[in-house]
Formats: structure tokens, sequence, C-alpha cells
């Protein structure tokens, strides 16, 4: 069984990494092949619309027809029974990167009939891991939600099984007194990054461990 992993993070230590590498641990202590691909690594761009994938006869019908280093990451995906997507919130939402994975990755598979139909083969499981600055609370406040909605609508569409896990309230800097930062008190985020990290960590494994429990 592989599991693949995609840090939607330019940062490879901290918050959406971690939680990615714990995901992936359990997946491992249970037998899995895993693998964490940082997507900051890659020279890529998102979808341009040329609808190759969409296009009758094309040689491209239901794959991307750019060439960059997506490339062997799509074929490896084909190959993978499972794909646990991370990433940081900028402005709101994922990530520019993720972002534009996600459109390469998800709109070939897509089918642009009355039955939602997925062109990808089989059954996998897939989930995503949120960071973010915000309390939870303020989750619904700002909107967020509708955006992990539509991010598991699609993913769920396209692969099968869908989960996520939402780590909020996370630690941002190495030591709060060297930046600007007044909206956010040192001394609770040092406390919630001990006391909760941990937590999510935890969470991070148990669902790698589900994720070899394929349905
Ligand atoms: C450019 C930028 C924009 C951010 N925007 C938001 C935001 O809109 N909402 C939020 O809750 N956190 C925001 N954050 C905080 C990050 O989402 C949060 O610290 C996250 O856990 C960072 O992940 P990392 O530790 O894996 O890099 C922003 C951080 C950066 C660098």
């Amino acid at each position: 069984m592989k599991i693949l992993a995609f840090n939607g993070g330019p940062r490879k230590t901290w918050n959406t990494a971690t939680l990615l590498k714990k995901a992936l641990e359990g997946a491992s202590s249970k037998g899995a092949e895993t693998e964490l691909i940082n997507l900051y690594d890659l020279n890529y761009k998102g979808c341009i619309s040329c609808f190759a994938c969409k296009k009758i006869d094309s040689k491209s019908y239901g794959k991307c027809a750019l060439k960059d280093d997506l490339t062997p990451i799509f074929k490896k995906i084909e190959e993978a029974d499972g794909i646990i997507l991370g990433s940081p919130i900028y402005l709101g939402s994922v990530t520019g990167e993720i972002r534009s994975f996600m459109e390469r990755l998800i709109f070939p598979y897509l089918v642009y009939d009355s039955e939602h139909s997925s062109l990808f083969k089989k059954k996998i499981n897939t989930a995503f891991i949120y960071t973010m600055g915000v309390n939870e609370k303020s989750i619904d406040i700002l909107g967020y939600d509708s955006h992990f909605k539509l991010n598991e609508l699609f993913l769920q569409r396209i692969f099968g099984n869908f989960e996520s896990l939402i780590s909020t309230d996370t630690y941002q800097f190495d030591d709060y007194s060297k930046y600007v930062s007044s909206a956010f008190d040192p001394d609770k985020k040092a406390q919630r990054h001990k006391e909760q990290f941990p937590i999510d960590c935890e969470k991070a494994f148990e669902l790698g461990v589900r994720f070899t429990d394929l349905k």
C-alpha cells in the first residue's frame, strides 16, 4: 500500500509539514509505503484551460497535457492507495501552490456530465490537513468552512473517501518577541502549542492509521 502526502506550504519543518509527517508515520506503522512531496520544490503552474483533457479523441483525454514537474507526480498518484493534502491558510484560503496543484490534479478527471463522473480509475482515501493562525470559532465567522467543504466535494467526487483535520491557533514564529505581532499573546500561543499541537499530531497519526483501512 502506498500513501502520498503533499505539503502545500513553504516550510518543511513547521505545523503543516509536521502534521503530514505524523499522518505518514501512522500509515507506515501499519505497513504502508509513504512519501512526502513538498510542492514548493516543484516547478509548475495551474491549469491553463487548454481543455486537451476534455477533447474528444484527444491523446490527453482524462489526463493533464501540460508537461512539467507534476507529470511524474500524477503517475505516482494513479498508483497510490491514498493521498493526503496539507496546507496552511493564507489570506483565508489554501496556498496558491496547492490550489494550482489541485486544478491540475482534479480537473482532468472531472467529466462535464450530469452524473458527475470521475475518470480516476479506482477509489482511494483522501484527506486534507489545514493549519491556520485563527482559532476554531473564527473558521465559521470568516467563512473558511465553505471553502473546506468545496475541497471535500471535489476530492470525494474524483477519488472516493475523504476526511479533514483542522489545526487552529498555530504557533507561527520561532520567537514572538522578534516580530511585530501585537495581535497575539505570545504566552497563550506557546501554551496552545504545548498543549493542543501534540493532540493534533496524535489525530494526524490516527488519520494515517485509518488510511490503511481502505473502504
Ligand atoms: C502569507 C500568510 C498569510 C496568512 N493568512 C492567514 C489567514 O488568512 N488566516 C489564518 O488563520 N492564518 C493565516 N496565516 C497563518 C498560517 O496559516 C499559520 O501560521 C499556519 O499554521 C502556517 O503553517 P506552517 O507552520 O506549516 O508554515 C498566514 C500566514 C502567512 C505566511
